[in-house]
């Protein structure tokens, strides 16, 4: 089985922990390194639950870097109603076992991007603030660069607003910048996240497991849980950003779309909202693939086979 080199450009962040260990746990999938950016916390909270989720995971040799901690040009709002304060509440966090790599994101992206042999999926499941920043200073690394996967924007209604997707919102001049540089993209949105739902039945499933990962997941996913029933009267919450990683994993497990995707800026109520065309309706070249269609046993089975083969 040839494994796709991949780097995770995160913001941990319930979900993204979930992404992190299905990344680094798939055997489809070889994790190179790992970025983090100011988004559902601010930059030293999901930096640190990096190290923590990897830490928690037995994840060593994936480097850790430090991006971002602010938007292009916007204030940072975090998502700390459905996160809490340090971004990642619910467990007690241990003290991280693995370091922080010095180079900083845009570095270590670079130099894993340009040193592998194999072109690089770049998987982003927060804003896409330092993918922006890496394209814009170091654009000849797209040439090693196979496709970005975006967990983000949104078919239809947003999450943050009434039409925008949190990591879209947050970062909007960044995901025209990162759609702008002309490289395959996808994006995995809230159409596509909300059919990854964390039932009574998926928690059960994930705390049965019975290592210490799924011990600690279990208790992300209360907490998830509890703050989307809270926020949005959802009581099973969509696990959106390990769906991003599934779709790089197993390409089937996704059935998706060719679309034209653009992001408003201006918007005084739409700013962040994510314009996909589905039906051709302004005849503009079609820009990104669409994820539409979860299979979601199959995306289970992924998500607990991966927290199984974790410590
Ligand atoms: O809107 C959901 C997305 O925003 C997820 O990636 C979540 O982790 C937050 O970053
Ligand atoms: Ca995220």
């Amino acid at each position: 089985m040839v494994s796709v080199p991949v780097v995770l450009d995160c913001d941990p962040g319930h979900d993204d922990a979930f992404a992190i260990w299905l990344a680094a746990g798939d055997p489809n999938i070889d994790l190179l390194g790992i970025t983090t950016v100011g988004g559902n916390g601010h930059l030293e909270h999901t930096t640190h639950n990096a190290r923590v989720v990897c830490t928690v995971g037995g994840i060593h040799g994936v480097p850790i870097a430090a991006g971002a901690d602010s938007p292009l040009v916007r204030r940072l709002t975090v998502a700390d109603d459905i996160h809490g304060a340090s971004a990642l509440d619910g467990p007690v966090l241990p003290e991280p076992e693995v370091d922080l790599d010095p180079r900083g994101a845009i570095e270590l992206l670079r130099e894993l991007i340009t040193g592998s042999p194999e072109p690089v999926t770049v998987l982003a499941t927060g804003p896409l603030t330092n993918i922006a920043l890496l394209v814009r200073t170091h654009p000849d690394v797209l040439r090693n660069v196979r496709e970005v996967v975006w967990m983000g924007g949104s078919t239809g209604r947003g999450n943050v607003t009434p039409y925008a997707e949190f990591n879209s919102w947050v970062d909007p001049e960044a995901l025209s910048v990162v759609l702008g540089a002309q490289v395959p993209f996808t994006m995995v949105g809230l159409n596509i996240t909300h059919q990854a739902l964390v039932t009574a039945e998926v928690l059960d499933r994930i705390a049965a497991i019975g290592n210490r990962t799924s011990e600690f997941a279990a208790q992300l996913l209360k907490f998830f849980c509890a703050s989307y029933n809270t926020a949005e009267g959802m009581p099973a919450a969509p696990l959106h950003d390990p769906v991003a990683v599934a779709m790089v994993a197993v390409p089937e497990v996704v059935a998706s779309v060719r679309a034209r995707l653009d992001v408003e800026l201006r918007g005084t109520e739409t700013a962040g909202a994510t314009s996909v065309d589905l039906h051709d309706k302004l005849g503009r070249e079609q820009n990104a693939t669409v994820a539409i269609t979860l299979d979601v046993a199959r995306f289970w089975d992924m998500v607990e086979n991966a927290i199984r083969a974790m410590r």
